[in-house]
């Protein structure tokens, strides 16, 4: 098993860890081992982490916009503060800034140059490095599993903010690391969370993830000039482009206008190239999909007053397509006198029913799933 925690020891860091299963009659974490670490970029303030990526050979993070304040966290038992009183979102006032650097026209003698007024008092300056709610873009850290060491540490990968819960898989093409995330353009799917909009009569509207693909290029890219695009692989639009400072600014390609979370694909295809994602989406979780990431195709199966649970594929014996085999799901129907909870199995290639066994009780609304083998 491998997993990604958040160390406070010496350097704050994410720490990327392999546990392996133990012998018989040995604890769990016998033979576990840290792989990797990389250091929080604000020490006090790591990000919100749900889940990470892994192909063959890498681990890759995405470090959020939204963070967990520590600080928050050890005070909340007197502020009497929440999980969630302690997330900040930094990235919310980005349309009211002036972007100067999309103005290269501007000219120079219409703009105020603070450094000229040595005497205007600092009261009345507004420090932007000292404004915490200013926006941030997220990063992407990768960690080589053979080395332990960050991959281009000196010049970040960045992408404009996004909130993501699930990676969906993460595989290496071309010297490219490739990530494929469920993603939101912000947190509000979080509040959709909260108790009072769970008890409420009304049924919660959430918000429609993409289905994005970051392409990040994972060679040494100091030479590069500035404005390049370096992802070459062919068959992506995604692009990561060079800046000035060293950086490079990384833009997703949509894989469908259709949208899913709690995401699902073939095990057999995990760190590799892939071709097919299921999930749950649907403003009520309330669909199944499908999605061929080549052609850009989607399927969707869906039943009046019913919602879904995460679905998971099962290959069919001798199986050689990606998509032959059931997708798996838990259906919650919401009938009277009594909801009524079901399996579903449905012909993964087609997303048409197979057949349905129903529970002799009355399940509690869950959206993971998985299926053990017995
Ligand atoms: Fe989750």
């Amino acid at each position: 098993m491998h997993n990604v925690g958040k160390s406070y020891k010496g350097t704050p860091k994410y720490s990327f860890v392999k546990i392996p299963v133990p012998a018989d009659g040995k604890d769990v974490y016998d033979k576990a081992e840290v792989v990797g670490s990389v250091p929080f970029r604000w020490s006090k303030n790591p990000t919100y982490l749900h889940s990470f990526g892994m192909s063959e050979n890498y681990y890759v993070l995405v470090e959020q916009a939204l963070t967990v304040s520590v600080l928050g966290l050890m005070t909340s038992r007197i502020s009497r503060e929440t999980y969630s009183d302690c997330l900040k979102w930094h990235a919310t006032e980005k349309q009211n800034l002036f972007d100067i650097d999309k103005y290269p026209s501007l000219s120079e003698q219409n703009l105020f140059r603070i450094d000229k007024h040595p005497s205007l008092s600092q009261q009345n300056v507004l420090r932007i490095d000292k404004c915490a709610s200013l926006p941030q873009q997220n990063l992407f850290r990768i960690v080589d599993r053979r080395t332990g060491q960050e991959v281009n540490p000196k010049t970040p990968y960045l992408a404009d903010p996004f909130f993501t819960f699930h990676h969906i898989n993460t595989y290496e093409e071309e010297g490219h690391l490739v990530v494929d995330v469920s993603a939101y353009p912000d947190k509000k799917i979080l509040d959709t969370f909260y108790l009072k909009n769970v008890k409420s009569e009304q049924r919660e509207v959430y918000p429609e993830p993409t289905i994005r693909r970051y392409v990040l290029p994972l060679a040494t890219y100091s030479k590069a000039t500035s404005g390049q695009n370096l992802v070459t692989v062919k068959e992506s639009s995604a692009s990561a482009i060079k800046q000035k400072n060293g950086q490079v600014l990384c833009d997703y390609e949509k894989l469908s206008d259709q949208g899913l979370d709690f995401p699902h694909i073939n095990d057999g295809r995990l760190g590799k190239k892939y071709r097919y994602i299921y999930g749950a989406g649907g403003q009520y979780i309330n669909k199944l999909v499908k999605i061929d990431t080549l052609t850009k195709q989607s399927w969707v199966w869906e039943e009046e007053g019913t919602y879904v649970a995460e679905p998971v594929f099962i290959p069919g014996p001798g199986a050689t397509d990606e998509d032959d085999g059931a997708l798996l799901s838990v259906l919650y129907k919401m009938t009277k006198p009594r909801h009524v909870t079901c399996l579903l199995v449905l012909d993964a290639r087609t997303m048409t029913e197979l057949g349905r066994a129903q529970f002799d009780v009355s399940l509690s609304r869950d959206i993971h799933a998985c299926f053990v083998w017995s």
